[in-house]
């Protein structure tokens, strides 16, 4: 298949978006797109950070350290923007108003206020085509169980569990960052760090949060600034969002969802989960062992637990074979392969092997503004 370029833009090249360029770069491991990215323009306030694309890119023909002149770069169609998180209401609404296709990272938006603003600039630009990042349903593994949930061959869901663990943050003495203060990445803490990566499934699984009890803890205080003085750092590190959840908005029933995402927890580098329990079946799966997906069918016989060791059965084919093993960049290939089937209009997507829309971001915000809430009050929060 000949597939059609897609120009783009990257603002921010820190980590996410290294793991663009370096995903863009190796686009031809995909099968039958039929669209690819191709960067033209970068930018970022730090141009230390430009030799590392220049070098690797030869596509790159704008190097700008300020935004407004990406945008008004009339070769660039699409921008992926991963900046600190209070500075993507101003700049997506901008990517937006320059009339550009928008891959945002998340939280999109540092707070719902943020959020909502970005949204209102969605619908004011119908022409654009708008994404936020989420990699890990695109995991082998996680797009089995999401399989199932769409074959309903849960029956009735009697609970799931999600959640997001890292240790990163259990040295006291690492320096502060941007991610650490709140004033840059938002009063959410490590939900709006570590959440959307957590609600993705639950959300598209169209499950209805009725309401939510949260324990948000800080757990370090101070951290060392990079004079190694040491500063208050005042962000949530860990909570657990203890929610009722519906499986649709015309179920009558609910059933518990715990959400967890800590940033600090020990033995814990990056592990993703979800476990499904429900009358007719059951799966449980983390990164911490990513070959191994647990299953279990219960149709009145014996109930037995599977173990089925995944390889690299992929949404979107790659030259890499079945039986082979799948990575974190691999995800990211995924969504990013997703992104662009998505903005060509091919059909039939799977559902859970898209991006996160602009309106999941809105639940996510709703979410985790109740759970502010909640901590503060010390309350069960009701969702409307
Ligand atoms: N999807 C994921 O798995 C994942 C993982 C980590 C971070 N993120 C998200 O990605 C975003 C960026 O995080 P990161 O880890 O890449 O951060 P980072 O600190 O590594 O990179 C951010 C970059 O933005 C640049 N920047 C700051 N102000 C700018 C401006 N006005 N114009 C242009 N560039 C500017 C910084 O110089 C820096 O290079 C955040 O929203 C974060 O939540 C997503």
């Amino acid at each position: 298949m000949s597939k059609k370029t897609v120009r783009f833009g990257i603002i921010g090249l820190g980590l996410m978006g290294r793991e663009f360029a370096s995903n863009a770069a190796r686009w031809n491991h995909l099968i039958d797109q039929p669209l690819q990215p191709e960067i033209v323009a970068i930018c970022d306030t730090n141009p230390a950070l430009f030799s590392w694309y220049a070098d690797s890119l030869a596509s790159i023909a704008q190097q700008t350290t300020d935004y407004r002149q990406l945008l008004g770069n009339p070769h660039v169609e699409a921008v992926f923007c991963a900046v600190p998180h209070h500075l993507h209401e101003e700049i997506y609404c901008a990517i937006l108003q320059a009339g550009k296709h928008l891959m945002g990272e998340k939280p999109f938006g540092i707070d719902r206020q943020a959020n909502a603003r970005i949204l209102q600039a969605v619908q004011e630009n119908p022409d654009c085509f708008v994404r936020c990042t989420s990699e890990f349903p695109f995991i082998p593994a996680v797009q089995r169980i999401c399989d199932r949930l769409q074959a309903g061959q849960f029956g009735r869901i009697i609970e799931a569990n999600a959640g997001f663990l890292h240790s990163s943050d259990l040295d006291p003495n690492k320096p502060i960052n941007w991610k650490r203060r709140i004033e840059t990445n938002g009063e959410y803490g490590c939900m709006g760090d570590l959440g959307m990566h957590v609600c993705h499934v639950p959300f598209r699984a169209g499950w209805q949060i009725t309401n939510v009890r949260a324990v948000l803890s800080n757990i370090v205080r101070e951290r060392p600034d990079k004079n190694g003085n040491r500063v208050p750092c005042e962000t949530w590190d860990n909570a657990t969002l203890l929610c009722e959840a519906r499986e649709n908005t015309a179920a009558a029933d609910t059933f518990p969802l715990t959400l967890k995402m800590q940033r600090i927890a020990p033995g814990e580098k990056n592990t993703w989960y979800l476990e499904i329990s429900g009358t007719r079946g059951a799966v449980r799966f983390s990164t911490k062992n990513p070959k191994l997906l647990k299953t279990l069918d219960y149709n009145g016989a014996e109930q037995a637990w599977q173990s089925i060791d995944m390889g690299n059965e992929t949404a979107y084919p790659t030259h890499t074979g079945a039986i082979f093993e799948f990575g974190f960049s691999d995800s990211i290939l995924q969504m990013w392969a997703a992104f662009m089937a998505e903005l060509s209009g091919t059909k039939p997507l799977k559902p859970f092997a898209r991006c996160v829309t602009p309106q999941e971001t809105a639940m996510s915000h709703a979410l985790f503004t109740a759970a502010l809430r909640s901590q503060q009050e010390q309350q069960t929060i009701r969702l409307d």
